[in-house]
């Protein structure tokens, strides 16, 4: 390994666009989508600091932590931490990313080192890890999951495995080609909604949800975290109250991205069982973001997975018209899920691991 002369430092995060310290804070995003871009191949998931910046505020349901790798006057590299509020969580979720120019000189390494320290220190002896794999080739490592597989000789296999992770599920990213023509959509909307029947209709909104409805929406973002599959990661159950919901999309609301929302109502019981968000971004030449979908278990098997998708895709058209596409991410063993995105469209676009070390 030859050297260079490094330094890493932890940055404060900015209280607003153009606050002090948003300079680095925005070099270092442009680092993320840098790097980013190469795994995929696209811009297509490019996130711009504004739009970032309402997470990174959430520090008191998600505390995050931003480090950067700083050589020859610049930013080369970027690790960023995540914790869960609980003092008795043991979950810490890492990442880094280094500019192609400064690799292979130990920059990673020390990013991962005080990204680990910071865990171990707060007691989060479970890290996780969700790193691109851009396809390869040559010999491959299986998921333990039996779906997919990543290059073994990829740089970030490599260094993974090097420093005690495991792989435990491959991630799929699709890309949906937009418009999905109009008649198509509706179709799949109406075979869904017939096999679904009277019992169940589709709620939809823009951003904030409709305040009597934060309770049932409280708990599917609950369900959520324990209920979408994620194998040997176990990732922990991340609680919702009505309150955090709210305070949440207030925060989001301050950002330039806008949430499209559709829910299914259960008529028998008043309650809201289902729901799928689009997260989309304020410029129409850009991508729009598929985030959770959820059916609760009791309600599944009633074709409402594709009700939700579809009822939204038709709402992004008719509110927001003009994006090039829609971008979801789906666990590989995830069918149930993929062959509703499938039927609708998506196609896949590159591959992630995600990685767990286990801290003693
Ligand atoms: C993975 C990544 C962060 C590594 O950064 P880096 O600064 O090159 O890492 P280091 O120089 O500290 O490498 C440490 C060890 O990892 C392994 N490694 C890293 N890159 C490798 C490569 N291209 N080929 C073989 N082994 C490699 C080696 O064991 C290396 O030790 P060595 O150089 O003494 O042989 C970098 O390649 C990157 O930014 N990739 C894209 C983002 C990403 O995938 N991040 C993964 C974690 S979220």
């Amino acid at each position: 390994m030859s050297s260079i002369r490094y330094e890493i430092d932890e940055l404060a995060i900015p209280a607003a666009p153009q606050a002090p310290g948003w300079p680095d804070f925005d070099a270092a995003n442009r680092l993320r989508n840098a790097v980013e871009a190469e795994a995929y191949g696209t811009t297509d998931l490019e996130l711009t600091a504004e739009e970032l910046l309402p997470g990174w505020l959430n520090q008191r349901w998600e505390p995050k932590r931003l480090l950067v790798a700083r050589a020859d006057g610049r930013i080369v590299g970027r690790g960023h931490y995540e914790t869960l509020p609980e003092d008795s969580a043991v979950h810490a979720w890492l990442a880094a990313e280094v500019l192609p120019a400064y690799r292979r000189h130990g920059v990673g390494s020390a990013l991962f080192d005080r990204l680990e320290n910071l865990a171990r220190a707060a007691g989060r002896r479970v890290q996780l890890v969700y790193a691109p794999s851009p396809d390869a080739p040559g010999e491959r490592l299986p998921s333990p999951t039996g779906f997919g597989s990543v290059p073994l000789g990829n740089p970030e296999v490599r260094f993974l495995r090097a420093r005690g992770y495991h792989l435990e599920q491959v991630v799929r990213a699709s890309r949906l080609a937009l418009p999905v023509h109009s008649a198509q959509l509706h179709r799949l909307r109406e075979d869904a909604a017939a096999q679904a029947g009277p019992d169940y209709s589709v709620l939809q909104w823009v951003d904030r949800t409709p305040p009597e409805w934060l309770p049932d929406l409280a708990l599917l973002y609950t369900r959520m975290s324990t209920d979408a599959p994620s194998a040997g990661l176990a990732e922990p159950e991340r609680l919702w109250t009505p309150e955090r919901l709210a305070q949440e999309q207030q925060m989001a609301a301050a950002g330039p991205r806008t949430a499209l929302t559709s829910a299914v109502l259960h008529g028998p019981s008043g309650h809201l069982v289902g729901f799928t968000e689009l997260d989309v971004p304020a410029e129409p030449g850009r991508a729009a973001s598929q985030e959770d979908t959820l059916v609760l278990r009791e309600h599944r098997g009633h074709r409402l997975g594709m009700l939700l998708k579809a009822a939204n895709l038709e709402f992004l058209a008719e509110r927001r018209p003009g994006h090039p596409s829609v971008i979801t991410y789906n666990a590989e063993e995830n069918r149930h899920m993929l062959s509703v995105n499938e039927a609708i469209g998506f196609v896949p676009m590159g591959y992630e691991g995600a990685w767990r070390r286990d801290a003693h």
